[in-house]
């Protein structure tokens, strides 16, 4: 702080000194060590390179140039400048509708009426919880899991996480075996399952939820009379959009029986490469959720100026057409070359369809099979090597030795440079285990 005040204890509340935010994660750490040491081409070239953020720049030119082109896109400062309330703007709703159905490769159909506008799908997810669930209930979520969701689903709205462990043995695929363990472990506790949360593509894994296992989860929460989130924040940075399947086709081909159970999250974060926009959206298909999640969309809303912009451009379907292909077509060449660079190292990867990122095993290197051997790697990794990569334990992934690594948040040769730098790393390990 800039401005020292003596600072004598105040009560302050339970969420304020409560740590369920999460930030001591290893996850956060990385961040920190990368702010305080920037990696820049030119100017610190031994720095920190950021491994640890999902962020999507690949396609910004792209925007950069519908920008340029559309200068009359920033237009209407007298409408925007007024009070507008919790509804949204419906020019926006209707462009953010369709352009979910498109990014989805129009297999799935999205009504505006139902879209409730919010701050990012952070927000979104955080909103849902608070009306799904009561303080001290349960949300089931499967592992590994986005770290984000520590302080999202918990922090302030004294929900717990219970997780559906997953691993390597299936590809880390979702059974109804660990759903119903999972399930019998929150009411152990004495915790109502208020339902289940997942990220489609999953983020960290980088894959696609199967279509039969999207089926099973369903059938699965509709015996339980339980709800299902499915935070689908980057479906159009798939490789290809058949891999992708949105629980609403389902939902659809199942004439939307049971549907009332079941709340999408979706933003532009990661497909648009906008998380500084913060536009997300929550879609439920029940009438009352709708309803509240709108009212309580007050404390969340999206600047009119900002839902202005995206209604037009989210509207010119020639742009979008072209921007969805080849950001996608740039993604899958990023994963090649990541995927690729580090197996001629060595080091494999759990195959990926999706994301922006993959999910590294890295657990041959380690000194001791444990939550602390991991720790041990990732300390040298990040002061050695200066990368920051996410380990596993900050997704609480039952396996040690698994990184999450991003690849789209930086240009192709500074992801050129932090391959090098593992290459480097790698040889050393050899070197020094022959000695
Ligand atoms: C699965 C998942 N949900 C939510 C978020 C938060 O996204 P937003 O920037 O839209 O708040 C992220 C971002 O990494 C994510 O991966």
């Amino acid at each position: 702080m800039g401005l020292e005040i003596q600072q004598q204890r105040v009560q302050l509340s339970n969420i304020a000194i409560s740590d369920t935010h999460g930030e001591n994660s290893p996850y956060f750490a990385g961040w920190k060590a990368y702010d305080e040491n920037p990696y820049h081409d030119l100017t610190n070239s031994s720095g920190v390179i950021q491994m640890g953020l999902a962020e999507n720049q690949v396609s910004f030119d792209l925007v950069e140039k519908y920008l340029k082109d559309h200068p009359e896109d920033y237009k209407g400062f007298r409408e925007n400048a007024l009070f507008q309330d919790y509804h949204g703007l419906i020019s926006f709703r209707t462009a953010m509708a369709a352009f979910m159905e498109q990014i989805r490769g129009s297999r799935a159909i999205f009504d505006p009426q139902r879209i409730v506008i919010t701050a990012g799908a952070t927000a979104a997810n955080e909103l849902l919880t608070f009306i799904l669930a009561n303080p001290g209930d349960a949300l089931l979520v499967p592992t590994p899991y986005y770290p984000g969701f520590d302080r999202d689903l918990r922090w302030r709205t004294g929900v717990n996480i219970v997780p559906i462990h997953c691993n390597s043995s299936n590809n880390f695929q979702i059974t109804p075996q660990a759903l119903q363990a999972a399930y019998e472990e929150a009411q152990s506790m004495n915790m109502k399952v208020s339902g289940v949360l997942i990220t489609n593509p999953s983020n960290p894994l980088g894959i696609t939820i199967q279509r039969s296992v999207l089926e099973e989860i369903l059938d699965f929460v509709t015996e339980k009379n339980i709800h299902l989130i499915s935070d689908e924040i980057y479906s159009g940075s798939v490789f290809s959009s058949n891999e992708f399947v949105s629980v609403a086709e389902i939902l659809e081909a199942r004439s939307y029986k049971g549907a009332e159970r079941v709340h999408i999250v979706y933003s532009l974060s990661k497909d648009l490469g906008l998380p500084g926009f913060r536009v997300g959206t929550v879609y439920s298909y029940n009438d009352k959720v709708v309803t509240t999640a709108r009212r309580m969309s007050s404390f969340t809303l999206i600047s009119s100026q900002t839902q202005q912009f995206l209604a037009n451009m989210l509207s010119d379907k020639e742009f979008t057409e072209k921007y969805i292909n080849i950001n996608r077509e740039r993604l899958k060449k990023r994963y090649e070359m990541i995927v690729e660079g580090l197996r001629s190292v060595g080091i494999e990867c759990l195959k990926g369809n999706a994301g922006l990122f993959c999910w590294m095993n890295m657990s041959p290197l380690l000194k001791e099979t444990s939550k602390e051997g991991e720790l041990e790697l990732w300390n040298e990794i990040l002061k050695e090597v200066r990368l920051n990569i996410s380990p596993g334990c900050s997704c609480h992934c039952s396996e040690a030795g698994w990184f999450r690594v991003c690849f789209a948040n930086m240009s192709e040769q500074t992801l050129e440079i932090a391959l090098d730098r593992i290459r480097k790393f790698m040889a050393k390990r050899i070197r020094t285990k022959k000695e």
